[in-house]
């Protein structure tokens, strides 16, 4: 495997692969694999990336052709041709036999059933995604963006239902697709196990006698109403001489500043799903040392 992937590296790829092709074919290492030229032409002439005399073991018969013993060679675009006239093309790449251990990892912002998914993979491949929802309904491909070798797709289940008990897992499927090779992986998780908020926002100072109160706002993504999605806060301060004090807040939006404070931040999380912390608010100056 390691001698196929150094291989990967140094072929000399012959077109790059910017979108999946409409027909693809994955072959095993070593294995036959049948191409066939979609016409009703009876005589039909083959060539492998342009190529009319390719290395490959090609075997033409009628509309099929046999490629003995799939090698990395004999990947890539099989096109069909009646004299100049061309009447199929089919990509032919390995696939990738390897058990796939690729970090996929996904998070929402909301229960309203979107999400996204990022993973890292090698810049050359193109990927697409798809969602099996959670009523069993295969969803489009959609595509996946990609640069400097990580992926991203956001996906949506337009049926979930946010108040709803999540009985199944939505399905996940990805597809990638690099000049020569194949990958297929499925990931299954709850919407609820993948929630992480956003920032609670709207940080805000108020005088309440000789006391000053500090307020916020739920994330604007969050779903309402706030007494069915309640949100437990978590607020750092920094005091002047440097200790940091902590506070925890269920069920409300304000909380008093305690005594010395220099300056404060806000994380939020949903207190009944495992403990995705929302990434934290700036940091926000309380003024001067009284
Ligand atoms: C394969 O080759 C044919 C003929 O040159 C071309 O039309 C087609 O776009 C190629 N397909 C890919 C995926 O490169
Ligand atoms: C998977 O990726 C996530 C996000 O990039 C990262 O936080 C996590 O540590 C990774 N896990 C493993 C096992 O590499
Ligand atoms: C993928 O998502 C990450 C984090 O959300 C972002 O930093 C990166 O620019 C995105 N990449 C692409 C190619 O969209
Ligand atoms: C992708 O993976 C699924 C499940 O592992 C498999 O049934 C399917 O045939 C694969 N698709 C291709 C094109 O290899
Ligand atoms: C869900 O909420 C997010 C954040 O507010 C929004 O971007 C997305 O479009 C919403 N998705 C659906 C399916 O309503
Ligand atoms: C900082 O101030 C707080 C509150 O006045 C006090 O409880 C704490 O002991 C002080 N810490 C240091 C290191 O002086």
């Amino acid at each position: 495997m390691l001698a196929l992937l150094g291989l990967l590296l140094f072929l000399v790829p012959a077109q790059a692969l910017t979108a999946f092709p409409p027909k693809f074919q994955a072959g095993k290492l070593s294995q036959d694999v049948v191409v066939r030229c979609d016409t009703s032409e009876q005589h039909v002439s083959w060539t492998l990336n342009g190529d009319e005399e390719p290395m490959a073991e090609l075997v033409p018969e009628g509309q099929k052709l046999t490629i003995l013993g799939l090698d990395l060679p004999a990947t890539g675009n099989y096109s069909c041709w009646a004299g100049p006239v061309l009447l199929d093309s089919t990509y032919v790449v390995l696939s990738n036999t390897r058990e796939e251990e690729i970090n996929v990892s996904c998070q929402a912002e909301s229960y309203n059933g979107s999400f996204h998914c990022s993973w890292p993979g090698p810049a050359s491949a193109i990927f697409r995604a798809c969602l099996i929802r959670s009523d069993g309904a295969v969803g489009p491909w959609v595509p996946v963006a990609g640069g400097q070798g990580r992926f991203n797709a956001s996906l949506a289940d337009p049926l979930f239902c946010p108040f709803g008990e999540e009985l199944r897992p939505l399905q996940l499927h990805l597809e990638g697709l690099s000049d020569t090779s194949y990958l297929n992986l499925s990931r299954h998780f709850f919407l609820r196990d993948i929630v992480r908020p956003e920032p609670p926002q709207e940080l805000m100072l108020q005088q309440r006698g000789e006391q000053l109160q500090l307020a916020w706002a739920p994330p604007a993504s969050w779903p309402l109403p706030k007494s069915y999605f309640a949100l437990l806060y978590h607020l750092q301060y920094e005091l002047h001489n440097g200790t940091q004090v902590e506070q925890f807040v269920e069920g409300a939006e304000e909380a008093p500043v305690p005594a010395g404070a220099g300056r404060v931040r806000i994380s939020c999380r949903d207190p009944y799903s495992p403990p995705a912390w929302s990434p934290w608010s700036a940091w926000m100056g309380l003024g001067a040392p009284q």
